[in-house]
């Protein structure tokens, strides 16, 4: 994790993809860290780059978007604007799109963290807690997992506990109702930045793996996310508050469904550097 988050896997395969074809100049928009990582790799591969990201983004990621040279335009309003913003950029100038969410590169770099689990451990956890905004992770890890399945590598898929936050859940509420698409919820502003979105762009692909593998969603309590955080930093972690989110989620998990959840991989993918707020 280079600029310190799991963005850094998923954006090194994008931006060596970009290289490959002649790419000049990308745009991509962000909550932060895949912006911070486009901008690294960006930089890295001698590439224009210019990243928009929403306002109330910390600022120490967007001092580091600027960093590498990149261009950082923040936008006012939620998330979701910032993207539609974005976009409305890419379809008028035609600039590519070094999205995270859309390039399938992307989650060839995200699969890396499955197979670096089994190559350090030599085996896969039978629980595994993943935190899902637009899935980038999520996707990444459910097809990681399901080439070590095909390959006779793993005999059966871990239980994935995929978590959203509680002012944010459109793909909890789905799940919930048994809908194979997510439509609006109400958002409210949390601490969890990294996942506040409001329209996950590949909302029925993660909702189709959530019915094929039994995955449940669970809320990350927003009022327990800042015990979660310091919890970690006395364990030795010093995460940022969206990957408190994860140690928050499975501790109300433990709470819901009984405290025998063992063997659990809990994914620790943003250090806590760049998020003060
Ligand atoms: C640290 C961290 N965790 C989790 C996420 C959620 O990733 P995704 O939106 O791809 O689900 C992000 C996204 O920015 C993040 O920065």
């Amino acid at each position: 994790m280079s600029t310190l988050s799991f963005k850094d896997c998923g954006a090194a395969v994008l931006i060596s993809h970009c290289k490959s074809l002649g790419v000049d100049s990308v745009v991509q928009d962000s909550s932060g860290n895949a912006g911070n990582s486009v901008a690294a790799y960006c930089a890295k591969a001698g590439i224009q780059c210019e990243i928009f990201v929403p306002e109330g983004t910390s600022p120490k990621k967007i001092n580091m978007i600027e960093a590498h040279g990149a261009k950082a335009n923040v936008i006012k309003g939620s998330r979701d604007h910032c993207a539609d913003v974005c976009r409305a950029k890419v379809e008028n100038e035609g600039v590519y799109y070094a999205n995270h969410v859309y390039n399938p590169f992307f989650y060839e770099g995200t699969k890396t963290y499955i197979y670096e689990t089994f190559e350090q451990l030599g085996r896969i956890p039978k629980h595994i807690v993943v935190p899902v905004g637009n899935g980038t992770l999520f996707i990444g890890v459910i097809k990681g997992l399901e080439h070590l399945l095909e390959s006779g590598v793993i005999d059966e898929m871990p239980t994935i506990i995929a978590l959203q936050s509680e002012y944010c859940d459109p793909l909890l509420q789905a799940v919930k109702k048994g809908q194979k698409f997510a439509e609006q919820v109400e958002i409210k502003p949390t601490i969890a930045e990294g996942i506040a979105i409001g329209q996950p762009m590949r909302a029925s692909e993660i909702l189709a793996y959530a019915e094929k593998y039994t995955i449940r969603f669970v809320h990350a309590p927003e009022d327990k996310i800042l015990a979660a955080r310091n919890a970690l930093a006395k364990k030795g972690i010093y995460c940022e508050h969206t990957t408190a989110a994860n140690y928050a989620a499975y501790l109300h998990y433990c709470e819901l469904y009984g405290a025998a959840v063992e063997d659990c991989l809990i994914t620790m993918c943003g250090a806590g550097l760049k998020s003060e707020h």
